[in-house]
């Protein structure tokens, strides 16, 4: 009998046993997946006050003025310092684009971009232009022969010589360099266009609404508005510690839990005056970190300067298609085929029609709504825009 029960025990804690280490071996490949997006997320959260708060980033990543110097010290191949003079600019708009992107500079020139149009039908002056490193030599790939190295780089001269636009430094395009290419924006800036009110960098497939963010911009301006920096505002985002990801930062580049706030890199705008201050940061930050937009957030942090949130500003967010959207919309991300038809039909003087008067915001709230607030839905603006 009591051999039997001890058995019988035995066998039952097996049971339990192993029910045990399956519960655990299960909630463990879990916990990895809560840990990596909730808990991370949680966790950063939490830190943010500290991080933003205090100083001890700056001083982690200050560096001697002639080390940081190697991150801005490229030769211009191409460049047009005399873009801004002589002119009341109301926004430098530097498009972050790469060499091969010959398709969506043309969309942009030709749409939201073209400078003569904002000129003639807004009545201000914006400049825009197009950052971009050097081209890759591919000395293996005879059928790229034509696009690559000193080839191709004739090329872009010959686009650049029809329109004035492209300001090009010599160091390799690509995407781990996109912290060289906001370096430059800012350094640009500082040296050729000081006096334009904003800077506003902005993602080679993203769509402006230049109506909408002039006459926003004019309205700020006029305010005397200083240390305005707007976009898509990250609040204690986290390092992406998994080697896999596009966005993987090592704990010996970025030891802390979350980054300082900062807006998405897709377009955001900043006043002169952080433009300014932005650009006295980089001259003494250690700039190995590639995220671009991290790094804006940690300079903007070493000189006290924090993001304020637009709605209407998306991050990596497409716009519904609708005229109620297009009356508010400042930016929208992914837009390449279709940049033609959404300028088209956004700046179309019907838009404003069906828009207006108390029936058209009774009309306007309700679509905003359905398109906005929809659960689980979201990659476009968030639900509050529909209520601002
Ligand atoms: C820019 O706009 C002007 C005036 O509206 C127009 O004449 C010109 O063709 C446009 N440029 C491009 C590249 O579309
Ligand atoms: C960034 O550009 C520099 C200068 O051209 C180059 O040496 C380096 O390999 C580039 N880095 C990446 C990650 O592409
Ligand atoms: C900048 O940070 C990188 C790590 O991200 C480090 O390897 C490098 O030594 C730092 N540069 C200076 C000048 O301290
Ligand atoms: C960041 O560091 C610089 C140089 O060490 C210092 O001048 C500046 O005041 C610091 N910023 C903050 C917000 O502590």
């Amino acid at each position: 009998m009591m051999f039997l029960n001890f058995r019988r025990v035995r066998k039952c804690q097996r049971v339990q046993l192993m029910t045990t280490c399956l519960l655990l071996s299960v909630m463990m490949v879990c916990w990895e997946q809560l840990d990596n997006s909730v808990v991370n997320h949680v966790k950063s959260y939490s830190f943010r006050y500290l991080i933003n708060r205090f100083s001890y980033i700056n001083k982690s990543l200050t560096i001697p003025r002639n080390q940081a110097r190697i991150f801005s010290n490229f030769h211009y191949l191409m460049d047009h310092p005399d873009k801004c003079i002589g002119k009341d600019v109301l926004l430098l708009l530097f498009v972050k684009t790469s060499p091969e992107n010959i398709e969506r500079r043309k969309a942009i020139r030709s749409t939201w971009g073209n400078e003569t149009y904002i000129q003639n039908t807004l009545g201000v002056t914006v400049k825009v232009v197009f950052a971009l490193g050097a081209v890759h030599i591919k000395k293996t790939e005879p059928l790229w022969s034509k696009r690559s190295g000193v080839g191709f780089q004739d090329q872009l001269a010959q686009e650049d010589r029809l329109h004035g636009d492209l300001i090009q430094q010599d160091f390799l395009d690509s995407f781990h360099n996109l912290t060289l290419k906001l370096i430059l924006q800012f350094h640009w800036m500082h040296s050729h266009c000081a006096h334009a009110r904003f800077l506003m960098t902005a993602d080679d497939d993203i769509f402006v609404h230049m109506p909408n963010l002039v006459s926003y911009l004019q309205d700020v301006s006029s305010r005397g508005v200083k240390d305005f920096w707007i976009g898509r505002v990250h609040r204690g985002a986290p390092p992406i510690r998994s080697k896999e990801s596009k966005y993987y930062v090592s704990f010996e580049m970025y030891p802390w839990v979350a980054y300082p706030d900062y807006t998405a890199g897709a377009a955001y705008v900043v006043s002169s005056d952080v433009a300014n201050k932005i650009y006295h940061a980089t001259l003494t930050l250690n700039a190995s970190i590639y995220i671009d937009d991290v790094f804006m957030g940690i300079c903007a942090n070493a000189v006290g300067v924090s993001p304020q949130e637009h709605v209407y500003f998306s991050g990596e967010g497409k716009a519904p298609y609708h005229p109620c959207i297009y009356e508010k919309m400042m930016t929208s991300h992914g837009h390449i085929e279709d940049i033609y038809d959404v300028w088209k039909a956004a700046t179309h003087p019907q838009v404003k029609h069906g828009t207006s008067g108390l029936i058209g915001k009774l009309y306007c709230a309700a679509v905003k709504m359905t398109l906005l607030c929809k659960p689980y839905h979201f990659n476009t603006y968030p639900c509050k825009a529909a209520f601002s």
